[in-house]
């Protein structure tokens, strides 16, 4: 069965498209038809990108959890929202079916609404990938909570800076996770993180590896005693209840934080009603989904692209969705294709950097693997290489799977950018044309607009799309400065691209200091404040390289002045010094000790120079007049002190 708003043809994309920008108004307020609205909109859209203000579906009300569980219940009641693969393929696996997923939610709203939680709450959830952070993310948006999750590999401080940031009052996580081999203390880090806040009430705690955690009296609870209180309060005569609460569509759903070029990460605000019809009108249509079809996002639930795909967009169309709890790599390397073959996977949605990093295996992990499941793959996250994509497509695909290049960001909350699956031609390493209601462009340098094709220029989008951010949690100026003060009245992406002959895109990188790392995002501004700490270090510059398999690496330029250590234990402090300001996912891959920075006159660092030498290309470093002193570069070329 297909979608009243889903395209198949590409004719039919064609006018979707036409229609999308003639009167996006008029487009959006169709496909915004097919959800469950406990009142009408009064207006579909109104915008300027100067505040910014962006409204959609303005005076509607709605709860996102009706649209993602209750209006499915009666026809997919007992079939599969959620099918969960544990870390250890011997364990059990868990099929939540909708009708399953429509208690535990409930109950979960219960329990947040039996710890004090109102409408507009922050919650901030820190779980390893089980059904409850599902539920949790679904039972805050039940009782209008605003969630802010968190992925597991952030240090004590991050979460702590993301409490304060937020005013969270109420933290759900785990007592551990398991990845691989390894068990991640969860709620260890969240006391860690706890220690001097003073705004957090309540912290419920799910058991998932029975790690000895410490419960603080009047702080902390657990999941289970509180799941089991309120299962009674929701279930009287065998229905069950936790009525959603009405919410406006222009109300926050949820805040993610994500790095930018300056400064601590920032709070990306998205909002209901928008959020859900673009994420689950993109799901459709970019991978073609069908009802029944079963989805495999291998992305963690604490980054977008597993708020939007894994949760939001599959659900809000009725599909089923695969979490999954462990990482590629362990029992072996075999494990995605054990995944597919199990639970006859459809639509294999992962990221450039696990293929990559899978291909190094060979091929023999996919013997004996059934992939004929298999009828779209998708990838995200950072530019894929010709040689990656040829390996999906011949090795996974079969040569008989459309590959989406999905392009998109934490602020777009959907995809924006990409080839649609069995519609519009594929190209390899070309995310290709935008999806309806998106305007992409090309601006040089100076803001001007690059015409005609081929071009290159920054990419930027001309008017909003549904699920656009609104703000950036608490300071909206930043929002503002950041997004849509580069070039007036265009959102600007941070990317640059270029256009082919036909109008195809493609995502060279980003044209700012943020970097790409295993398709995680992470501010160069921020390693270095993190590297900084260290008390031996007196400044340091970090860029990044080429990396083979993570798609760009950490470099970090470093001037040291302690006296404690030799190199060695010098540069494990300092990665440990980031592991504990950041995280394990922004240690630098390579520390390069100097005795000075290459700077301009007016003490700018000259990060130009810096990549050049990082990536080994010494012999081209460009302009140095500009240079204080150009004999810094010399030494720093020839790896001396
Ligand atoms: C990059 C992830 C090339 C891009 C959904 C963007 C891509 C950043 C692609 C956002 C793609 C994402 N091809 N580059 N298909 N998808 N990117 O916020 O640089 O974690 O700006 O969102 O990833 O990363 P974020």
């Amino acid at each position: 069965m297909s979608y009243p708003y889903q395209f198949k043809s590409l004719d039919e994309y064609k006018v979707a498209y036409k229609k999308s920008t003639e009167d996006p108004s008029g487009f959006w307020s169709q496909v915004a038809e097919n959800f469950l609205w406990r009142k009408k909109w009064d207006k579909t859209l109104q915008w300027n990108f100067t505040e910014p203000s962006v409204k959609w579906f303005e005076g509607g009300k709605l709860n996102i959890t009706e649209n993602c569980i209750d209006r499915h219940l009666e026809e997919l009641g007992d079939k599969p929202a959620m099918i969960w693969e544990p870390n250890n393929p011997e364990d059990r696996v868990r099929v939540v079916t909708y009708n399953r997923l429509h208690k535990r939610v409930c109950q979960f709203a219960q329990v947040l609404k039996n710890n004090g939680v109102k409408k507009g709450d922050r919650v901030c959830i820190y779980m390893g990938m089980v059904p409850e952070l599902a539920y949790a993310v679904l039972g805050c948006a039940r009782i209008g909570a605003i969630h802010s999750v968190i992925f597991g590999g952030f240090s004590a401080q991050s979460i702590a800076d993301r409490l304060e940031d937020a005013s969270a009052e109420y933290i759900v996580t785990c007592d551990g996770a398991y990845r691989g081999e390894k068990i991640i203390p969860l709620k260890d880090v969240i006391d860690d993180a706890l220690i001097g806040n003073k705004t957090v009430k309540r912290v419920i705690v799910y058991t998932r590896t029975r790690t000895p955690v410490s419960m603080i009296k009047g702080r902390d609870v657990w999941w289970e005693d509180e799941m089991e209180h309120a299962e009674s309060q929701i279930e009287k005569d065998n229905v069950v209840s936790f009525p959603a609460v009405e919410m406006d569509a222009e109300d926050p759903l949820f805040i993610l934080y994500t790095s930018g070029s300056t400064g601590k990460p920032k709070g990306v605000v998205h909002t209901i009603g928008g959020y859900m019809v673009f994420t689950a009108y993109s799901f459709v249509n970019v991978f073609q989904y069908q009802k029944s079809q079963v989805h495999f996002c291998t992305a963690d639930i604490g980054w977008i692209t597993g708020h939007s795909y894994i949760v939001y967009g599959p659900l809000a169309a009725g599909g089923t969705s695969v979490m999954f709890e462990g990482i590629p790599t362990w029992p072996d390397a075999g494990r995605f294709w054990d995944i597919v073959d199990r639970h006859k996977v459809n639509i294999l949605y992962t990221a450039p950097t696990a293929i990559r990093s899978l291909m190094g295996f060979g091929l023999k992990p996919l013997e004996g693997k059934d992939l004929s499941s298999l009828k779209v793959l998708g990838t995200v996250g950072e530019p894929i290489n010709e040689e990656a994509w040829h390996w999906y497509d011949e090795n996974i695909g079969k040569g008989k799977c459309p590959i989406v290049d999905t392009w998109w960001q934490t602020e777009t909350g959907g995809i924006l950018i990409s080839n649609m699956a069995g519609i519009t031609p594929a190209k390899p390493t070309y995310a290709t044309l935008p999806l309806p209601g998106v305007e992409p462009l090309l601006v040089d340098e100076n803001g001007v607009e690059v015409k005609g094709n081929p071009a290159s220029g920054n990419l930027c989008i001309r008017a909003p799309w549904p699920s656009i951010l609104r703000t950036t949690y608490g300071d909206h100026d930043r929002c503002r400065q950041t997004y849509f003060s580069a070039y007036p009245n265009l959102y600007f992406t941070g990317d640059g691209a270029l256009r082919d002959e036909e109008g195809n895109y493609r995502i060279t990188g980003r044209v700012d200091d943020v970097l790409n790392v295993s398709g995680h995002r992470i501010g160069t501004a921020e390693v270095e404040n993190a590297i900084n700490m260290h008390s031996g270090v007196v400044e340091s510059a970090v860029v990044g390289y080429h990396h083979d398999v993570k798609g760009q690496g950490i470099y970090a330029y470093v001037i040291f002045q302690g006296t404690h250590g030799d190199e060695t234990s010098r540069r494990n402090d300092i990665l440990q010094t980031v592991s504990r300001i950041i995280g394990p996912i922004a240690k630098p891959d390579k520390i390069q000790f100097v005795a000075a920075l290459p700077k301009t006159r007016s003490g700018k660092i000259m990060r130009r120079i810096l990549r050049k030498i990082a990536e080994g290309e010494t012999s081209n470093l460009g302009d140095t007049t500009t240079l204080l002193d150009p004999t810094v570069v010399e030494a720093i070329a020839g790896g001396k002190l």
